[in-house]
């Protein structure tokens, strides 16, 4: 059998926790992942939770995985339910282990196709396998940087592809008048997440979407670019916003902040336009 991770610390911010202990206010839900957890699994996570003295406090992690292909489906992909401590307890398994892991997320309702399946455990079975590469290899590519696969890669998983999201959990990003709030505060979330109560294009979401730093300034910038002109966004029609460089994105890298400050932010934001 697999090795099971000592400390199960599953993501404060999914649903099952706000059931079995009141999670704190600013604690985000994520509907998906209690609809896709039979009874039994729940009450392991609470014999686990009890056990590790109520992790429900616990700060969501950000843990980085070593670079290489394959990577960003990993953190598109496997942090809609819980953050990436499983995976990070779980390395050393080989590409079987790993495959058996993957059965498990999929019988919880992770889907993922047949070619998205085969590299994230190539991935996994490379970078956190039995015999991970002594140093992190120059493994990340010096091509430059394309918006649409950077979108498929760690955005779709979320906001699906057609970028309409999931109606309370994600919101929209197609024809989302907020990708043009500011010139930069599409690129904060990207850097420093979003999480509490906002309202997308009438609907209602309450939730946290983890940060994506890991992903270079070239690429963010990229994926704004791309963001702000496909989807029915329409650049050309907020001729006011600059084009967001990779410059300035280090220059927002640098700042303190967290997805709290990201919502304060969008909040001062969307009062100020609307
Ligand atoms: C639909 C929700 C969901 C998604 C998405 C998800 N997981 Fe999980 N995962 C779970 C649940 C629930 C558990 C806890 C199971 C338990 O308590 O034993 C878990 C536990 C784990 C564990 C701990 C070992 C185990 O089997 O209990 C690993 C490793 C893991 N997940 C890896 C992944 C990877 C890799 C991905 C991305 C392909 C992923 N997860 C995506 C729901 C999910
Ligand atoms: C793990 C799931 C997940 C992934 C992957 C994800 N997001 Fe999100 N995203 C969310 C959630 C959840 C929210 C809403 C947060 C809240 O309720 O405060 C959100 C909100 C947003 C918003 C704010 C929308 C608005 O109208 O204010 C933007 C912009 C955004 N995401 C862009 C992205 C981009 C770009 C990517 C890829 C780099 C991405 N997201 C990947 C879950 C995700």
């Amino acid at each position: 059998m697999r090795a099971t991770p000592t400390h199960l610390r599953p993501n404060k911010t999914c649903a099952t926790l706000s059931v079995i202990a009141p999670a704190p206010a600013s604690a985000a839900l994520r509907p998906h992942c209690l609809a896709a957890l039979p009874g039994a699994i729940g009450r392991l996570v609470l014999t686990a939770l009890l056990l590790a003295g109520g992790a429900g406090s616990a700060p969501a992690q950000n843990i980085e995985l070593p670079p290489g292909p394959g990577r960003a489906l990993v953190y598109g992909r496997c942090r809609t339910c819980h953050d990436l401590q499983y995976v990070e307890e779980s390395k050393g398994l080989d590409a079987v282990g790993w495959d058996g892991i993957l059965d498990d997320m999929e019988s919880y309702g992770v889907v993922l196709s047949p070619e998205e399946r085969r590299k994230i455990v190539d991935y996994l079975a490379t970078y956190m396998g039995d015999q991970p590469p002594p140093a992190p290899a120059a493994a990340a590519s010096d091509q430059p940087a394309d918006g649409a696969a950077l979108y498929a890669g760690n955005c779709a998983g979320c906001h699906q592809e057609n970028a309409e999201g999931v109606e309370e959990t994600f919101p929209p990003l197609a024809g989302n008048d907020d990708l043009f709030l500011s010139k930069d505060f599409l690129a904060r979330v990207i850097l420093h997440g979003l999480s509490g109560p906002i309202t997308v294009k009438g609907g209602q979401y309450d939730n946290e979407m983890p940060a994506f730093d890991h992903l270079s300034d070239a690429e963010i910038a990229a994926l704004v670019a791309y963001l702000r002109s496909h989807f029915g966004n329409d650049a050309a029609a907020h001729p006011d916003l600059a084009r967001l460089t990779a410059e300035d994105v280090a220059v927002l890298r640098a700042e303190e902040a967290g997805p709290e400050a990201v919502r304060a932010l969008r909040d001062e934001l969307v009062g100020k336009g609307r």
